[in-house]
């Protein structure tokens, strides 16, 4: 069912072969697949102008207020059209069997983080998997995305860390290539509905103007759709460290206490993990050549994890103040923020 030659021969689902192929799997849900993919949509032009920035042209179209669909393990989600979900990274079973009663057939993550592709398969929900990066999205991932909406069988699940900014870019281009929607619309539902910030103007830019690519180029470009494309090196380190920072972040709201309802999370074990991933990111070769900015920034985003652990570890034997605990954490974001504003957005 998931072999990826039987799906990339769904993308030339206009030939008798093909339709042949089709009843031979005797699968009405495939044969329904066929059908629609033999719809060749348009894609929306780029648009010619902005009104100002991209992230202020996503105004242009007004979209009803809505607010997201949450659920056990999955948040920020939002049925963006008949086949495509938006939302975060599924944590958990109950997520996956979730996206299975939503009846979910193909997953696509864009975020750094290795699928838990085997969980997926439980549930009968195939993965694939293109990181991109917040400052936009190339044009080799662009292509790849839009194979994956034209070829794999929908509907789809777009997911990145938080469902907020990747994510809802890379859902778009599904809207564009399967549903035929403008780029104007398209923005104004990452924007509207979806939240992503204002700072990721990069992937409103690649929705708004850039080029992509008709489903003959799709079906030219040979790709298997991996499951999982292991990410390595400074870029690795930033994915690690995202989980530890999401965890003190909900941390900082309850005054470092852990939360009853997830007792494993602990303020203390994740700034050391923090702090580890840091101190290795600074021994990276990827980062001795990066500019001395750059590595200034790492450097004190790294002594401020030390500082943040040795708090931490003090106000758990109740010698130290939330106040030292905050001021530490308030100093490492901030230079995590500094660095991202040039280097990654
Ligand atoms: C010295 C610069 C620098 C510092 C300091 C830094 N980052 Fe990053 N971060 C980056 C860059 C560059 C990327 C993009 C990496 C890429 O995609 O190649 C990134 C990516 C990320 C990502 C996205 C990972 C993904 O899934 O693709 C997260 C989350 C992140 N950083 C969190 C943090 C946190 C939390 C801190 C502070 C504790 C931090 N970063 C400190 C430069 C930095």
């Amino acid at each position: 069912m998931t072999d990826p030659k039987k799906r990339i021969v769904t993308s030339v689902a206009s030939t008798a072969f093909t339709a042949s192929v089709f009843v031979l799997a005797c699968a009405t849900r495939e044969s329904h697949v066929a059908e629609s993919r033999s719809r060749v949509v348009a894609v929306s032009a780029p648009l010619d102008s902005l009104d100002g920035t991209a992230y202020e042209t996503a105004m242009r179209v007004k979209l009803p207020k809505t607010p997201p669909q949450e659920d056990p393990g999955l948040h920020n989600v939002f049925r963006l059209g008949p086949t495509i979900v938006s939302g975060s990274e599924p944590h958990g079973e109950a997520a996956f069997a979730k996206l299975q009663s939503m009846g979910i057939r193909t997953v696509l993550s864009v975020d750094g983080a290795e699928p838990e592709k085997d969980l997926a398969a439980k549930y009968g929900l195939g993965y694939v998997h293109v990181p991109i990066q917040y400052k936009g999205i190339s044009d080799d991932e662009m292509t790849k995305i839009a194979k994956t909406f034209r070829e794999k069988e929908g509907p789809f699940y777009v997911h990145c860390f938080h469902g907020k900014h990747r994510g809802p870019a890379a859902a778009e281009i599904g809207r564009i290539v399967l549903d035929g929607i403008p780029r104007d619309q398209a923005i104004a539902e990452m924007r509207q509905w979806c939240g992503t910030a204002q700072s990721y103007e990069g992937l409103y830019r690649t929705i708004a103007t850039a080029a992509i690519p008709t489903a003959k180029q799709t079906s030219a470009y040979a790709w298997s759709f991996p499951s999982g494309q292991p990410i390595e090196g400074f870029r690795h380190a930033m994915v690690e460290i995202s989980r530890s920072d999401d965890n003190l972040k909900a941390l900082s709201k309850r005054q470092w206490k852990s939360d009853p309802e997830h007792p494993d999370l602990d303020a203390f074990n994740e700034s050391v993990k923090v702090a580890k991933t840091l101190d290795r990111a600074l021994q990276l070769e990827d980062v001795a050549a990066r500019p001395p900015e750059f590595r200034k920034w790492l450097d004190e985003s790294a002594k401020a994890s030390v500082t943040l652990r040795d708090a931490l570890a003090a106000f758990k034997e109740g010698k130290g103040t939330q106040d030292a605990v905050d001021g530490a954490y308030k100093r490492m974001t901030s230079a995590c923020n500094a660095c991202h504003d040039v280097y990654r957005n």
